[in-house]
């Protein structure tokens, strides 16, 4: 029996990735910063609600569809960008781009992609958005600007949160560093799981394909690329470099990384359509806020200005359900897309896809409301006193 077929929730589709991958190249996926008490906030943040059905709703015709950021989709979901996905699967991000298209949803390719801009623009017609920083060399933004826009990326979306690296210790118990330090038990880990170090010795070694050759320091191993990676992050940035790429760029632009009504102002005052509530999944920050937590004030700052994007700890149609009902117009994933991925390739993709769709769909009938009908009356919070805004 194909392995994905008793996948039928994105845990099952965790556990199988488990089971396929090393374990320092599933906990690169799936650890967080530090403690990670972000990372389990993100999850347990979606606990405090509870949904409260409309019943005797007519649910027969629930339309799936939304727009986001000018954009159709089929439903409510937008695939985070990640880097480096070839080395979860060798299809990588060719994988994960095609099972979006076919999906009819938003994927974002990363800046520190296995796979080009210019070959992920030629592979599908999907909706795609391309994920940048404002790197040190302002000549290279502008050409992932233009080269985005080539290849027909109709979205940008700055991130943030990345000052500097967050403190991941999963990866430094693991040896997982770069250089990797090959202790017995990463060589051990490797050895156990030959058919993930054959699929990614079957490919084109890896590297970071948007950036290799692109400037001067920018090529040879993934370690030396990863140093000039590095030296490009510009600790100075601030709202004004974010505006001037706004106007590079022209088109729709999303800020992900805002956690406070403060910050989501700002945004609306540089001219952003998007606004993706996040804390890059657990994985810098730690301590930080959930988005979920602080998704109802930034909304409340928004006032429809621009399309709220919820990312992190998004596992249940039902997250999404809670969500939208505070305001979200649509959720990011990342580690679902990419367990998936790791258990069964382009498959493995599909199969979360199609578990999100299935169950954003069902939850919807039993929650008796459509998409632009969900609103706070949905939601209960639990344990608080009577007379709470959601508690009525
Ligand atoms: C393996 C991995 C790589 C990531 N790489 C990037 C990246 O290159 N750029 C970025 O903006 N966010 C990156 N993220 C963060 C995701 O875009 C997203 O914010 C996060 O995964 C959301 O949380 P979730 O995994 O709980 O859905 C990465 C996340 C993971 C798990």
């Amino acid at each position: 029996m194909n392995p994905l077929e008793s996948c039928h929730d994105i845990g099952d589709l965790r556990a199988a990735a488990r089971r396929r991958l090393p374990r320092a190249v599933f906990d690169f996926i799936d650890g967080g910063a530090e403690d990670e008490v972000t990372l389990r906030g993100n999850r347990s943040g979606f606990g405090r609600y509870d949904l409260v059905p409309e019943v005797l709703t007519d649910v027969a015709d629930l339309a799936m569809t939304t727009t986001v950021m000018g954009q159709d989709i089929a439903y409510p979901l937008i695939l985070a960008p990640t880097g480096m996905s070839r080395i979860f699967h060798r299809d990588g991000e060719r994988a994960v781009a095609a099972a979006a298209a076919k999906a009819g949803i938003i994927y974002s390719l990363s800046s520190a992609s296995s796979v080009s801009i210019e070959e992920i623009g030629a592979l599908t017609q999907g909706p795609k958005w391309f994920q940048i920083y404002v790197w040190r060399d302002r000549s290279l933004v502008r050409d992932f600007i233009a080269r985005a826009r080539a290849a027909d990326f109709q979205a940008l979306c700055l991130t943030v949160d990345v000052q500097v690296l967050g403190n991941r210790q999963r990866d430094l118990h693991n040896g997982l560093t770069v250089p990797p330090r090959f202790t017995p038990r990463l060589v051990l880990d490797l050895a156990w799981h030959p058919r993930w170090w054959l699929g990614l010795l079957a490919g084109p070694p890896l590297e970071m394909a948007n950036v290799v050759g692109k400037a001067p320091g920018a090529d040879g191993d993934l370690r030396t690329m990863m140093r000039y990676v590095d030296s490009q992050f510009d600790r100075s940035v601030t709202w004004d470099d974010a505006a001037w790429m706004i106007r590079e760029w022209g088109g729709p632009f999303a800020i992900k990384g805002i956690l406070s009504a403060e910050d989501a102002r700002r945004a609306i005052d540089i001219g952003v359509a998007g606004i993706i509530v996040s804390n890059h999944g657990g994985r810098q920050l730690d301590q930080a806020a959930a988005p979920i937590d602080v998704l109802p004030e930034i909304v409340d700052a928004v006032a429809g200005r621009a399309d709220v994007i919820l990312d992190g700890g998004v596992r249940r149609g039902t997250d999404v359900v809670k969500a939208l009902a505070l305001g979200a117009k649509a959720c990011m994933v990342g580690r679902p897309y990419l367990y998936g991925l790791a258990a069964g390739g382009g498959a493995g993709v599909a199969r979360a896809l199609g578990v999100f769709r299935s169950e954003i769909e069902r939850d919807l009938r039993l929650v008796g409301a459509a998409i632009d009908d969900l609103g706070p009356r949905h939601l209960r919070l639990k344990d608080v006193p009577r007379g709470y805004p959601f508690n009525r």
